[in-house]
């Protein structure tokens, strides 16, 4: 389609077969008036870097996993029975696609990879937010909705990691399900009600697989368009922070934008490629990730009476379950472990109030002063030294010296302290002030 036919309105064919089809398409659905509105004609601030990528990565990787889960689900069984070699059913059914069904390696590796892709995009999808301060004003209802794609993200990955039903897939149920009967009188009739049972069994297997296919990649795809409606009605932010809805011309068209297609398309397929490129790299090269992307536990099947050695989540989660294992002791009457339940689930539930929380004059790191560059830096050193620690067993002791759970306790309480203390501590930030100033 070129600018002219479709300026002038519905598509009009040059004669040949392909045009033709999409002349009839177009003259039974708005399609050229989408591609107007949504692409040749729809314009973003002229500034986007390469932080803006992410978004529609992340767009692809979900794609890519529902496709993939789609050809899985055709040979998967959710069945925790033993077969006649006494393996159960659905760790064979994994073993089966792996080996026996015609490029079953290459769909199940591309959706254990996509997994941990599709956390790592979205760490930093949401680290572009905090930088440039996307979350604010008028975008607070965009980034709500983002928080709740993180949580069913998580939902969505962790009843994953049950289905192929090794030994830490089993455990980390069996843990995970356990937090339930944290909460004080309703606790263990929750985690009974959760798991379908008195453990982790049969019917829990059953459950996570709907949850699993069916319910929670809906819930996914609806809040992705709810986040893309959304996006669409108050426009990007950009990293210099400033509101580029807001300097339009007479015509109303937006004075620093640029049309989506073909400038930043172009872009973006260049980055899909590169992004494409290191991951199909891995996937190919080193599927199981060094035990990042596929644990070595979890090759073996999942055995009620043999707990393994120490039980850890994939890389992913490793920061929250750091979180959660901090709690040793109890606070204010309240019991150790909902104590660390709340800390988990409270460290990802705080981002909702980051737009009210942040009280800068501004939105963009490059104009803020150097009490956020500082808080900043070392929220994502807490974050990063989290992740490091829960993946390591709870004695753990860093560099032969250190004991690593008072580190652990000491970087939960400052990642809470970044955002409780935001009201101030964005408030007292003098460069912040003079920009407003200047
Ligand atoms: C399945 C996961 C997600 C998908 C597919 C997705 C998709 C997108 C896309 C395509 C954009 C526009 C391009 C860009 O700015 O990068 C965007 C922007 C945005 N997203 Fe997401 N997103 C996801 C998760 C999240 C999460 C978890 C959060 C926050 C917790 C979030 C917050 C935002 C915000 C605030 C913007 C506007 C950024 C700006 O204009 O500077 N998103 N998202």
């Amino acid at each position: 389609m070129n600018l002219k036919t479709m300026r002038a309105g519905k598509y009009r064919s040059n004669g040949g077969f392909f045009g033709d089809c999409i002349e009839w398409l177009d003259a039974r659905l708005p399609l050229s008036a989408f591609w107007r509105k949504h692409f040749s004609e729809y314009l973003v601030p002229k500034n986007l870097n390469f932080w803006y990528f992410f978004g529609s990565i992340a767009l692809v990787v979900l794609l890519m996993q529902i496709v993939t889960g789609i050809f899985l689900a055709m040979s998967y069984q959710p069945d925790a029975t033993p077969n006649a070699d006494g393996i159960p059913v659905a760790f064979a059914s994994v073993e089966y696609i792996m080996r026996d069904v015609n490029w079953g390696w290459l769909i199940r590796t591309t959706h254990s990879t996509g997994a941990s892709a599709f956390f790592f995009v979205v760490y930093l999808h949401i680290f572009r937010c905090m930088l440039y301060g996307s979350y604010r004003k008028p975008r607070e209802l965009l980034w709500i909705v983002g928080v709740v794609i993180f949580y069913a993200l998580m939902a969505e990955a962790f009843t994953g990691y049950v289905l192929p039903w090794g030994q830490m897939s089993f455990w980390a149920a069996q843990v995970i399900t356990d937090l339930a009967s944290a909460f004080p009188f309703f606790g263990t009739a929750l985690a009974d009600w959760v798991r379908g049972d008195f453990s982790v069994g049969g019917a829990t297997l059953g459950r996570f697989f709907a949850l699993h296919v069916v319910a929670l990649p809906l819930a996914l795809i609806l809040l992705v368009v709810l986040h893309l409606v959304a996006l669409r009605e108050v426009g990007s932010n950009n990293p210099d922070g400033f509101e580029a809805q807001k300097r339009v011309n007479v015509e109303g068209t937006l004075l620093d934008g640029v049309s989506f297609h073909p400038y930043y398309t172009v872009k973006e397929v260049f980055a899909l490629s590169v992004f494409l490129l290191v991951f199909f790299s891995l996937v190919f090269f080193a599927p199981e990730g060094g035990g990042y992307f596929l644990e070595t536990e979890n090759f073996l099947p999942a055995d009620p009476l043999k707990t393994p050695e120490y039980i850890k989540p994939l890389w992913y989660f490793t920061p929250f379950y750091s979180m959660l294992r901090a709690m040793t002791r109890p606070l204010l009457g309240v019991d150790a472990k909902l104590l660390g339940v709340l800390a988990m689930n409270g460290a990802v539930g705080v981002l909702v109030f980051l737009p009210w929380l942040d009280r800068a004059p501004v939105r963009s790191i490059r104009h803020r002063g150097p009490v956020f560059k500082v808080m900043l830096s070392l929220f994502v050193a807490s974050f990063l030294t989290l992740g490091f620690l829960g993946a390591k067993p709870p004695e753990y002791v860093l560099w032969g010296a250190i004991p690593g759970a008072p580190i652990a306790r000491a970087a939960t309480f400052f990642y809470y302290f970044y955002f409780l203390a935001m009201p101030w501590w964005s408030k007292i930030d003098l460069c912040a002030q003079e920009t407003q100033a200047a």
